[in-house]
């Protein structure tokens, strides 16, 4: 008998096919999220369930008695109770390496849509507003190569924001983390700065944490102080990484000159949030590995991580905590 697995939303063909060859599976099919009840039924015999969202909670648990494996189609997996999962011995994977390009590129998105007003002008452009003086300084934009680069959290996805940094805009790379990436320093020229000291020197901010109960709120009105006045701050990991009310309060000062966000505290963002409001903010819906490619990819090694789980092998992907 084959073991029994829940995929909780629509996946590619080729995947599912793949899954369908080791296990028996249901799966949710409608592209709207998955209700909660529904979910909770249909995990009540399953070994292994697979989720975008990797919500995990003791109660969820509580409803899947003969769970092993959680997969979550998502490198963050702030949304695991890692306890809860220990205490049940149920492992957790997540899908790391496969969206780390196309995050960096989203990346370079925001800091060019963000420096060179790209969004904002398209609206000029769009509404027939073509006709102000482009050699007016207020239409200026800020230039992107040779600038500074500040990256918060130098793991695989900054890394890929290294190379881009440096071999393709010719910036100067300042890092934080946590601990020092010595060989990243030498293979790409890269400079370790606390973190007070990347604020103040860096022209872009671009923040990469995964969201821990360390990093909540890293980025508060003490840190956007530190910032230059002409600097522009770049978040595509977690909204809760930032208190975004120091972020609209520095935004709203004139204390930092713009922001390019993928990512939002609350998800979707609430429609009266003032960041929605400013030119200078570059808002996205969180679709940092959302490509054609990356997204298969994704739901390909989560499902090679669900189907190891499940026939007794160790997933490539167990997270950390859970290993
Ligand atoms: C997306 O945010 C992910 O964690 O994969
Ligand atoms: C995220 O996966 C990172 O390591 O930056």
């Amino acid at each position: 008998m084959k073991p029994k697995v829940f995929i909780a939303k629509p996946i590619p063909q080729e995947v599912e096919e793949f899954i369908a060859k080791h296990c028996d599976y249901k799966i949710w099919r409608e592209v709207e999220p998955i209700p909660e009840d529904i979910l909770l039924k249909e995990i009540a015999d399953v070994e292994g369930l697979m989720t975008p969202k990797g919500i995990i909670t003791e109660d969820l648990l509580s409803h899947a008695p003969h769970l092993k494996v959680v997969s979550n189609i998502a490198v963050g997996y702030d949304g695991f109770d890692i306890e809860a999962m220990k205490k049940r011995n149920v492992i957790g994977t997540h899908t790391p390496y496969v969206l780390d390009e196309a995050v960096a590129d989203l990346v370079f998105g925001l800091i060019l849509s963000t420096s060179r007003r790209i969004v904002e002008f398209d609206r000029y452009v769009k509404d027939g507003e073509w006709n102000f003086n482009l050699d007016s300084q207020e239409y200026f934009g800020k230039d992107v190569h040779h600038a500074k680069l500040g990256i918060i959290g130098l793991g695989r996805i900054g890394e890929k924001i290294v190379r881009r940094a440096k071999l393709g805009f010719e910036m100067d790379v300042l890092y934080y983390n946590r601990s020092r990436k010595r060989d990243l320093e030498e293979k790409y020229d890269v400079q370790y700065r606390n973190m007070n000291d990347l604020l103040k020197e860096s022209d872009f901010v671009v923040l990469m944490l995964p969201l821990t109960e360390a990093t909540y709120h890293t980025m508060g009105k003490e840190q956007f102080a530190s910032m230059k006045r002409d600097a522009i701050f770049i978040n595509c990991s977690r909204g809760q990484v930032v208190d975004e009310a120091a972020l609209i309060e520095a935004l709203e000062n004139n204390e930092i000159r713009a922001a390019g966000l993928d990512v939002f505290e609350i998800e979707p963002v609430q429609k009266d949030n003032p960041l929605l409001k400013m030119k200078n903010v570059v808002t996205l819906p969180h679709i940092g590995s959302c490509t054609e490619n990356t997204r298969f990819d994704m739901a390909m090694k989560a499902a090679e991580n669900l189907v190891a789980a499940v026939t007794g092998q160790v997933p490539p992907n167990v997270v950390k905590e859970l290993q």
